[in-house]
């Protein structure tokens, strides 16, 4: 779980996910590379990897176009001449509503960044890897890339969409000591399930999260730390072998099918 002299570049690196793992991969001495759209996100991340003395750098972009993701790619090698970690996560949660209410431009927005934007990526950060003949892409899905999600029509395909790429840009450069895995998180505490919880019930947002909690066995979500936990083992050596598939981190949600009933036993009984 070393890092040091290597380079990790993040999509999405302003948001709660990507800023966890931006951080995760600083502390074990990895020169980082942040990427959003969001400017004060991403500076905010910046900030942060630079208060605590770490080597980075932010560069705006909208991973969604292609000389966006041209540009960040130069700009990571004029920086730092490599990329060992790419972890391709930016996305968005696109709208809670039945599919015949879904509005095409909606559809069509989250396509673009949630699949389009993890094509782009691996499409450029890719060339880099095979001339150095290593790296590790740990590209985000979610557990909506396995299963549906009711009112998440475009978010649940462009998820299963992300497994599907994965799948076969690992089969592409497996030959050239290049891995590419997906990660599929359940729900995680950040802005993206504030956002999905108020959309499924405005007046009570805070109750909605509760129902997400409690059709979690653990009955909890998971911290992005727990995520970015799970990224940095993917880009590790420790995962050698692992490529073309994915790694769920859920809490047992997909698992089960459904909650645990609370146990029995307990210590002190
Ligand atoms: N939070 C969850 O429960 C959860 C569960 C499963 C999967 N995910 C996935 O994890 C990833 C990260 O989500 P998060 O929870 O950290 O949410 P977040 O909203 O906190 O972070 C997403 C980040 O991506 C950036 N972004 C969005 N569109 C972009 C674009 N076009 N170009 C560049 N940057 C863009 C945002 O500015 C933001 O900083 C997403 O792909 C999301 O779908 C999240």
């Amino acid at each position: 779980m070393d890092f040091t002299g290597k380079v990790a570049l993040i999509t999405g690196g302003g948001g709660g996910i990507g800023r966890a793992a931006a951080l995760g991969f600083a502390e074990r001495g990895a020169d980082v590379v942040v990427v959003d759209h969001d400017q004060a996100l991403g500076q905010g991340t910046l900030d942060v990897l630079r208060q605590q003395g770490r080597e980075a750098r932010f560069f705006p972009a909208d991973v969604g176009k292609s000389a966006d993701v041209a540009a960040y790619v130069a700009s990571t090698m004029a920086a730092f001449g490599r990329i060992d970690c790419f972890f391709n996560n930016a996305g968005i949660e696109g709208k809670v509503a039945p599919i015949y209410d879904y509005e095409d431009e909606m559809f069509d927005r989250v396509i673009a960044v949630n699949l389009r934007g993890v094509f782009l990526g691996m499409k450029h950060v890719l060339p880099v890897m095979l001339r150095q003949g290593s790296g590790a892409v740990v590209n985000t899905a979610s557990t909506a890339g396995l299963v549906g999600a009711s009112g998440m029509s475009a978010y649940t395909a462009s998820k299963h969409a992300v497994l599907g790429i994965t799948k076969s840009a690992a089969a592409d450069v497996a030959r050239g000591g290049v891995r590419v895995n997906a990660l599929c998180p359940g729900p995680v505490e950040t802005r993206m399930m504030r956002s999905l919880e108020a959309m499924r019930n405005p007046a009570d947002p805070e109750g909605a999260h509760s129902l997400y909690a409690a059709n979690i066995p653990m009955g909890r979500y998971a911290t992005a730390e727990e995520i970015a936990n799970a990224v940095i083992y993917l880009c590790s050596d420790l995962a050698g072998a692992m490529t073309g598939t994915q790694m769920v981190v859920d809490g047992g949600r997909i698992g089960s099918g459904g909650p645990s009933p609370v146990p029995r036993i307990r210590k002190g009984d």
